[in-house]
Parts: structure tokens; C-alpha cells; sequence
């Protein structure tokens, strides 16, 4: 499999290692600072070639490929480009971050004989898998969903585009919350309602996006809580009520059901902050396993906009109630 990256920074560097461990030919890379794609090129001992221009590099390298891993603003317009030039492409989260995209991607989707992934990674964890399975036979009365996490002012001077409504698309929700919420709606379904609030507790005078937001969805059928106003990162939570009455919850890699573990997964380790977990890899490895094949990958645009579909409605809750 050639392949090509187009972003190489922080979330770059851990495709660039997911693929370079797994055997795969990394041709190119692109980025908007040339230095930065020589940097990588270097640091990871490739023979690539580097690029400034996506464009230029798709057309001219036709990859198996390409992984975009640059701000969110630029995933729709990239994502388009490869599957109007039948060009594979595993996107990062977010899948897009306006709701005129979501019907843009899906139509290219759909006239491209290419395939389109997204980086919910957090779907291969062996808990979450686990779950997945234990819930299907499972009746669920309510769940809630948490992530409280730590983010500083200093994290968000890592690059411009963060913080900005119009570059980053939103705060908590959109960039690290995304993950955990994309695993209940993945679990219990698209609400069919949802009411919810966001807010800018912390960083007032640093980011314009929301670092705090509660989301009730189906009237408390399931509620989720996500900040990054915390000290520190606390692990994410999980937790549903079961028509027996019994409480499970996901947490740290274990599922504990009325306070005994029933299922631990060992911590596999992945490339990156601990935080994206291990599932990169197994993510990456399906997604080319359907390249292959020439099937259609799961994460694909219509069930990456899901959980798009929800965090945007949210934005615009301000309370009140809204249909989805
Ligand atoms: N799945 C996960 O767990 C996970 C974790 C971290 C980041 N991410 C996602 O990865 C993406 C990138 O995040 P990051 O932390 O690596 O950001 P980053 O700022 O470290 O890297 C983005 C890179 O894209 C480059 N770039 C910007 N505009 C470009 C253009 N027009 N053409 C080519 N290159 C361009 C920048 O120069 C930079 O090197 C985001 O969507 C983020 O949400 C996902």
C-alpha cells in the first residue's frame, strides 16, 4: 500500500509511525510549512518525497492512501479533493465542522469510486468492544457519558487554528469530547432530541470555543457531561442503568458491572499521548484491509456525521429543545 500524509504534526507523527511499523510505503508527505514535512521525512528515516501543495501531491503521486491529519476547518475541502480523484482517504476526527459539509462529503462519497474512513479510533478498544457486544443483548433504561480532562492555555498556543470557532469549529465537544460521545451514540443510537448547553468557564480571555457543555438527550434517555476546565485529565466514564437495575460502567480499559470488574482489557500501548489510546492501529489496519478489498469502511461519512450531527445541534441548543 502507498501511501500519503497530509499534515505532519502532532496527530501526523502518530499515523506516520502506526504506518512506518506496520510495513506500509509512506511516498510523500505534504504540508503547508515544507519544513515541517522535511522534518518528518528525517525524523522517521523515509524516502518520501515532501510537498507543500496537497493538491499537487495527490495528482502527482495517485496514492492507495492518503491520511489527512490538519486542522479541522480544512477536512471537508481535503476529503472532497481525494474522493473527486478516486483516491482513498482516512481522515482525522472531526468528520467536518458545518452542516453543508456533511451533505457536500456524502455526495462525493457516493459518485467516488474511492473510500472514505474516519479516525474514531476509540471504536477498536478492547473495553469498547466489549460493551458494544454485552449492551446488544441488553436493555438500557439511561446512560451518562463524562469526560473530564485538562487543557491550559499553553496547549491552545500550539497553533493558531485552535481555540477559533472558525478554525477549530468548537471547543471540548468537537475536538476532545468527540471521541467518547461518538461511543454512546454508537452504543445507544442518534437521539432522536436533544437539549443542551456550552460554555467558556476557563479561558475566557485565551479561546472563543466552549470548554464545558451538558448535552440531555431523549429527555434523559442519556445525558453527557465533557470540560477541559479540570486540573487534570480524569479517565472517561461510561455508565448505564440496565432494566435489571444493575449499573455497569466503562472505565480506564475495565467494565465493571455493580462494582465487579467483568471484563479488563490490558492497556495496549499506542503511538502518541496516552490519550488517543491504542486504537490507531488497529483503525488504520481495517481501513486497508477494506481498501483491498474494495468494500466500504464502517467510520464512513455517514457514520462519522452522527456524532458531527449531534455536537452541532448542541451549539445551537442554548437550552432549547431540538429535533434531530
Ligand atoms: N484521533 C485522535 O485521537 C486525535 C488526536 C489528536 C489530534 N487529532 C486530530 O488531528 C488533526 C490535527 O491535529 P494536530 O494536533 O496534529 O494539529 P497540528 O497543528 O499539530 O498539525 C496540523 C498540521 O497541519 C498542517 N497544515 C495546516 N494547513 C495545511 C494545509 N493547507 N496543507 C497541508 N498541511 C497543513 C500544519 O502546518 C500542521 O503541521 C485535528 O483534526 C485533530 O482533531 C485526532
Amino acid at each position: 500500500m502507498k501511501v500519503c500524509i497530509i499534515g505532519a504534526g502532532i496527530i501526523g507523527r502518530v499515523h506516520l509511525a502506526t504506518l512506518k511499523n506496520g510495513g506500509y510505503d509512506i511516498i510523500a508527505v505534504c504540508d503547508i510549512d515544507l519544513s515541517r514535512a522535511n522534518k518528518v521525512i528525517e525524523e522517521f528515516s523515509l524516502q518520501a518525497k515532501a510537498y507543500s501543495d496537497y493538491k499537487e501531491m495527490l495528482l502527482t503521486e495517485r496514492p492507495d492512501g492518503v491520511h489527512i491529519c490538519t486542522p479541522h476547518y480544512l477536512h471537508a475541502e481535503m476529503i472532497i479533493f481525494a474522493l473527486n480523484n478516486d483516491i482513498n482517504v482516512l481522515c482525522e476526527k472531526p468528520l467536518c465542522i458545518k452542516t453543508d459539509d456533511i451533505d457536500k462529503i456524502l455526495l462525493a462519497e457516493q459518485s467516488s469510486n474511492a473510500i472514505l474512513g474516519v479516525c474514531h479510533q476509540n471504536r477498536y478498544n478492547k473495553e469498547n468492544l466489549f460493551i458494544k457486544d454485552y449492551l446488544s443483548s441488553k436493555k438500557v433504561i439511561s446512560a451518562h457519558g463524562q469526560m473530564v480532562w485538562h487543557r491550559d492555555k499553553a496547549y491552545y498556543a500550539q497553533g493558531e487554528w485552535r481555540g477559533k470557532w472558525d478554525t477549530e469549529g468548537g471547543g471540548v465537544l468537537i475536538n476532545q469530547a468527540l471521541h467518547t460521545l461518538d461511543l454512546m451514540q454508537w452504543l445507544l443510537g442518534v437521539p432522536t432530541s436533544l437539549s443542551a448547553t456550552i460554555d467558556n468557564v476557563h479561558l475566557k480571555d485565551a479561546i472563543e470555543v466552549e470548554d464545558v457543555a451538558f448535552i440531555n438527550m431523549d429527555d434523559g434517555r442519556y445525558t453527557f457531561f465533557a470540560t477541559t476546565c479540570a486540573g487534570a485529565d480524569f479517565p472517561v466514564q461510561l455508565t448505564f442503568k440496565l432494566d435489571d437495575g444493575s449499573i455497569v460502567q466503562v472505565t480506564d480499559g475495565n467494565v465493571i458491572k455493580d462494582g465487579q470488574v467483568i471484563f479488563s482489557s490490558l492497556t495496549d500501548l499506542g503511538f502518541g499521548k496516552e490519550c488517543y489510546g491504542s486504537g490507531h492501529i488497529a483503525l488504520i489496519n481495517d481501513f486497508y484491509a477494506h481498501v483491498k478489498d474494495g468494500k466500504k469502511f464502517f467510520i464512513d461519512g455517514k457514520e462519522a456525521s452522527k456524532v458531527i450531527k449531534i455536537i452541532l445541534a448542541t451549539y445551537q441548543s442554548k437550552g432549547n429543545k431540538i429535533t434531530l
